[in-house]
């Protein structure tokens, strides 16, 4: 089945979209000028909103009937996902993020950093207002172990010895804890308890495969189809999973090319990482490993009530995997 996102994943949420959407855009006004043009520049680049999508879904999956809370709370998840962009891209050096030049190349790093900041503040600023105790220890918990994914990453750059098992450690702190903070946060509000394990779980492992995909991307695209650079993974001497698992599947030569690289980070052996990464079957274990965690997201929503909702999110992470194709 070829999953059309319009059709088969958002039109179930469409008004709820829409109204997400404007609360985005009414939430980053200020009164600082150069505050207001950073965040525009980076909110209307638009992305794919699949936090916020899956908020909803997951609302409404839950039977939740007023959906003004899980707008509001779909609007700060996108709200704190931009600014996790915006630090990223700072400490990743990027200058292309959704099809435009970052922040920091646009202005420069002090700028970003400090609207990252802002954002997040306001993304806060807002989380209290609907009045939630859980909510908000479950989002001021959750954005701390972001924060400690990111950093635990960069305590890993440049260190071939780095296991599967510390790569999983990042990326579900950096990548798959804000998909459970959005979709556990849509049972908390819908006052479902018994769905919070299960939409965890399943949010927890659509990270995971999600940002595996992600990093085979950074091996095989192009920036014209991602809307950022490819090859920026290798430039930093991040040890990703393509690189763990190129080195678990090599020896010699291109063994001792791919340590080299993760060590000393830039992009002079590119091409050369490239065909290693695709010829050593350490691409295959990529593919097979988002595979194995896209099936573990799925098992998960079957504890959910079968309805049109919990289908869009089915749809979404079989569109999430086919990124690949
Ligand atoms: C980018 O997330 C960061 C990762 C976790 C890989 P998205 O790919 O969802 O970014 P946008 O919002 O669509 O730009
Ligand atoms: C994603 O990390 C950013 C966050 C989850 C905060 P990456 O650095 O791997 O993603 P891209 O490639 O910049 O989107
Ligand atoms: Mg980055
Ligand atoms: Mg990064």
């Amino acid at each position: 089945m070829v999953i059309d996102f319009k059709q088969d994943i958002l039109s179930p949420v469409a008004t709820d979209f829409a109204a997400m959407d404007h609360l985005i855009n009414e939430g980053i006004s200020s009164k600082v000028g150069l505050v207001m043009s950073v965040s525009k520049h980076v909110v209307e680049a638009g992305g794919k909103r699949m936090r916020p999508i899956m908020c909803l879904l997951a609302a409404r999956a839950c039977g939740l009937a007023n959906m003004q809370q899980a707008q509001h709370l779909a609007a700060v998840i996108e709200m704190l996902h931009t600014a996790t962009l915006v630090h990223d891209d700072v400490v990743d050096e990027s200058s292309l993020r959704r099809g435009r030049p970052t922040a920091n190349a646009t202005w420069n790093n002090q700028t970003a950093v400090l609207v990252g900041d802002f954002l997040i503040a306001r993304a806060f600023d807002l989380l209290v207002d609907l009045n939630n105790i859980t909510l908000l220890k479950d989002f001021s918990t959750g954005t701390c172990e972001i924060a400690e994914g990111e950093v635990l990453q960069l305590q890993s750059q440049h260190q071939p010895e780095t296991t599967e098992e510390t790569y999983l450690r990042i990326i579900h702190g950096k990548t798959s804890r804000l998909f459970e903070l959005a979709t556990e946060g849509a049972a908390i509000l819908a006052g479902t308890e018994e769905y919070r394990e299960p939409l965890r779980r399943f949010a927890g492992h659509f990270g995971n495969a999600f940002q595996i995909i992600d990093d085979i991307l950074d091996y095989t695209s192009d920036a014209e189809t991602l809307g950022k650079n490819i090859g920026d993974d290798l430039m930093e001497g991040k040890p990703t999973l393509p690189l763990i698992s190129a080195l678990a599947h090599s020896t010699g030569d291109d063994h001792a090319i791919i340590r080299r690289s993760i060590a000393t980070g830039g992009v002079e052996q590119l091409d050369k990482v490239i065909e290693i990464v695709h010829h050593s079957g350490g691409l295959e274990y990529c593919q097979k490993r988002a595979q194995q965690e896209t099936d573990a997201a799925l098992e998960a929503l079957k504890a959910l009530p079968d309805n049109e909702y919990r289908q869009a999110l089915i749809n979404l992470t079989l569109m999430a995997l086919h990124r690949l194709q």
